[in-house]
């Protein structure tokens, strides 16, 4: 008997920029998307695009700092599929633009953590038994190249001048996480894996869309581009590594 069930991605906070890009690719592709916003509204916009472009998703009202609604979600979930493919960590801050570590409010710090480090370890603990049920289970979780701890140290980088103590030791502690849950879950069905999306024309960090995109500042359909290959993967071969779209990036 062929397994007829349709892959289901969970993507975080993807009612506008990368994680919307990625959902729209994989609805594209057949699969069915678990769109995660903390907003009502603008999830249920992002939701209807996608219905009327003719593909398949619903909404999942999801904070990922907030644990009963990790927990309600998972719910949903298991009593609606009683599985899932792909776990799609992409909810991420950055609220430190270039400050003195010397003197960045560590307030800052712990929201930037909340939402990327602790949002992601979260989801993840979260959703692992639903993974486990899946034929070929993927965690994808959305880094940065700026929390490569190699980047920054490396003085002939262009990150090694670069100082945003909050959200680089957020991404490097995602980073931290992929490693960890890539050796503990080795020997299941489930990969996990970081994905650097570039810099992308987002919103993100406050950034006014309607400005002109600067040079070297990549597309959202480039900055989902890696996210949607590794989603996407019918092998899911790949485990504990650091990709972009150029190829692999150092830890
Ligand atoms: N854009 C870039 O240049 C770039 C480069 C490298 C890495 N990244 C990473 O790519 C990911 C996506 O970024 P983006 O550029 O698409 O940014 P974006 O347009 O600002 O989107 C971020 C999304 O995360 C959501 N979010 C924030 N806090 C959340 C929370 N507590 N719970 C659930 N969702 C939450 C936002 O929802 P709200 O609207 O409700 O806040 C929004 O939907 C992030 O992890 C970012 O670190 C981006």
């Amino acid at each position: 008997m062929t397994d007829k069930r349709p892959i289901l991605t969970l993507i975080t906070g993807a009612d506008r920029g990368i994680g919307f890009e990625t959902a729209m690719s994989l609805a594209k592709k057949g699969q069915h998307i678990l769109l995660g916003s903390r907003n009502m509204v603008r999830g249920k916009k992002a939701v209807d695009k996608i219905r009327q472009a003719g593909y398949d998703a619903e909404l999942l009202i999801l904070d990922v700092t907030d644990q009963t609604d990790i927990d309600r979600n998972k719910l949903i979930v298991n009593e609606k599929f009683g599985y899932l493919d792909t776990l799609i960590n992409n909810a991420g801050i950055a609220l430190d633009n270039h400050e003195d570590a010397a003197t960045l409010s560590t307030n800052v710090i712990r929201k930037e953590f909340d939402v990327n480090f602790f949002g992601t370890v979260s989801m993840i603990q979260a959703f692992i038994p639903l993974l486990k049920r899946a034929k070929s289970g993927k965690i994808i979780n959305v880094s940065s190249n700026m929390g490569s701890l190699d980047l920054a140290s490396d003085p002939n980088s262009k990150f090694y001048n670069v100082s945003s103590l909050g959200y680089q030791s957020s991404k490097a502690a995602v980073n931290f996480a992929t490693i960890t849950f890539a050796k503990e879950l080795a020997d299941t069905n489930i990969t996990v894996n970081s994905v650097n999306p570039g810099w992308t024309a987002t919103a993100f960090g406050g950034r006014d869309t309607k400005q002109p995109v600067p040079d070297g500042m990549q597309t959202v359909q480039e900055g989902a581009r890696q996210i949607v290959k590794l989603a996407s993967d019918p092998r899911n071969d790949l485990n504990g590594t650091f990709t972009e779209n150029d190829g692999s990036l150092p830890w």
